[in-house]
């Protein structure tokens, strides 16, 4: 089973969430954590023995219930994925969905992704980071929760590669305007795209979970992608 979050400093961009975990999904975390889980104290990675090979690695945090992740492994087998997320029963569906799918070039973590990236990730080892629909704190004194910070994009950028790519997209308009606030005040990231859309031209990636509910309650989709200078 996955060591739960602990070590929890005053602000984090989550709140645990005590969603009903069914029993397929606990199940799963009983099973097939084995095969895909990543203990969060098992310090630095080393991908190529991680993953038994040696490939571009993509990150994904904040996974949700990992429905995206899991496609995009099996869309890119070339590639190799890991995911980070905090909502149990989102990591339980992950681990069906990726049995479902024989998926073998995907590995998760159940931890904050924050400190999963100081102690687990090796500097410059990352060829891409996706962060769909971070939690978007609307209230007004939650917004030092969002994850999305100045510091978050030199951590990001600290661990990809040369010319790594770090795609963010989001529904909320507030978190839009603070995520171009913030790239306008970092140095690391220079602007490959930003799209405004109504769902209909997500850029290079399925469409989320998070993002249906979004479009379901009317709101625009916003993604950008970053390339690490
Ligand atoms: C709004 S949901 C979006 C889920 C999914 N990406 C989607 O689009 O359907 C944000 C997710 O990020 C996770 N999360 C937030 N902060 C996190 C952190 N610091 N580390 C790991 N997961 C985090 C939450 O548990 C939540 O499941």
């Amino acid at each position: 089973m996955p060591t739960p979050p602990g070590n929890y400093r005053t602000i984090r961009s989550f709140v645990r969430r005590t969603g009903k975990m069914t029993s397929g999904q606990a199940s799963a975390l009983e099973s097939l954590w084995p095969v895909y889980g990543v203990e969060a104290t098992s310090g630095t990675l080393n991908f190529a023995t991680l993953f038994g090979r040696s490939a571009p690695v993509v990150l994904e945090i904040g996974f949700g219930n990992g429905d995206t992740l899991v496609t995009q492994a099996h869309e890119h087998p070339e590639r190799d994925y890991l995911g980070i997320e905090v909502h149990l029963p989102g990591v339980g569906h992950c681990l069906m969905q990726a049995e479902k799918e024989g998926a073998s070039n995907l590995r998760i973590i159940t931890h904050d992704a924050i400190d999963v990236l100081a102690g687990q990730i090796a500097d410059s080892t990352l060829d891409r980071v996706n962060l769909y629909f971070p939690d978007p704190w609307p209230k007004k004194r939650h917004r030092k929760r969002r994850i999305v910070q100045l510091e978050f994009l030199k951590q990001i950028a600290q661990k990809l590669r040369q010319d790594g790519d770090f795609f963010i997209a989001t529904d909320w308009a507030g978190y839009a305007e603070h995520i171009d606030a913030v790239l306008a005040l970092d140095a690391c990231f220079t602007l490959v795209e930003r799209r405004r859309h109504a769902g209909d031209a997500p850029l290079d990636r399925v469409t989320t979970r998070f993002e249906r509910r979004g479009l379901g309650k009317g709101h625009a989709i916003w993604d950008w992608q970053l390339r690490r200078v």
